[in-house]
């Protein structure tokens, strides 16, 4: 086993990752996160295939908001030319690094970065864009969604949790002129949570409902968007439709 291998494995990690020498990382609560992360792994697997043909092999591809950089590994896996991992948290770049490192995955590039301060005219555009698991722990999604927009040039792929929705029609500045709602927004605080790695970072969470969702992606550019059915036994969050993976196409 390599000294990189050691190092990983004396931590509990949010991800259970695979180690060369056949060795696995623990993971958080003896591996009762694992679910959530396999499940998703499978609905981008099954976008990955309708969308690239299974190989990732000519595209280019960011994972914003990495964490340790699980799914930025298997996009390098799969074959892509080129995959930029970006987090907020510099802890989140130094372990992504070191799996990187371990698995000698040559193509993982990692950046330490808020998702607001990316820039798309720096950076460029990228064949697959993932931002799973972020918008609902800002309190500007949107400005987050434009970016990942911004950055697409063909697929991108977003999972958040959801809020139920409020519809109808509201008196918008007198009884005289109405609008419709298209969707809504949940208020969720995470002030006491900003130390955790998972959590936002400023502790105000604004947290779309699925017309919200749509409705934007569609507004901000993405000619269409879809939902990614999860699989029979995916984690229940992602089964009874509190959590979504959503698929925008640029054209
Ligand atoms: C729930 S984790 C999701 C991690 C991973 N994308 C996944 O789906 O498993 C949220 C991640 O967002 C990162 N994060 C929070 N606020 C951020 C921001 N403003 N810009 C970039 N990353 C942020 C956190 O550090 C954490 O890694």
């Amino acid at each position: 086993m390599s000294a990189i291998e050691q190092r990983i494995l004396e931590k509990t990690w949010f991800y259970r990752f695979h180690l060369p020498s056949g060795k696995v990382t623990s993971t958080y609560d003896d591996g009762a996160l694992d679910q959530i992360h396999e499940s998703r792994l499978s609905m981008l697997k099954s976008v990955i295939d309708s969308c690239f043909g299974g190989s990732l092999a000519g595209h280019n591809a960011i994972d914003i908001a990495c964490h340790q950089g699980w799914f930025a590994t298997k996009l390098a896996q799969w074959n892509a030319d080129d995959v930029l991992a970006i987090d907020a948290r510099a802890e989140h770049v130094a372990d992504t690094t070191l799996i990187r490192d371990a698995l000698q995955l040559s193509k993982l590039r990692v950046t330490q970065s808020d998702v607001h301060a990316l820039d798309p005219a720096k950076l460029g555009q990228f064949d697959l864009v993932l931002m799973l698991g972020l918008i609902y722990h800002l309190e500007n999604p949107i400005g987050a969604l434009r970016q990942a927009r911004a950055l697409t040039k063909h697929v991108c792929v977003v999972e958040t949790q959801i809020v139920p929705g409020m519809t109808g029609m509201v008196d918008y500045g007198s009884y005289r002129f109405v609008r419709p709602l298209k969707g809504s927004f949940g208020i969720i605080d995470e002030t006491d949570d900003t130390h955790g790695p998972e959590a936002s970072t400023t502790g105000i969470c604004l947290v779309p409902s699925l017309e919200a969702l749509f409705w934007i992606m569609r507004k901000i550019g993405f000619a269409r968007v879809e939902l990614v059915p999860p699989p029979e036994d995916a984690y229940e969050q992602l089964r009874y439709g509190k959590r979504v993976m959503v698929v925008g196409y640029v054209e």
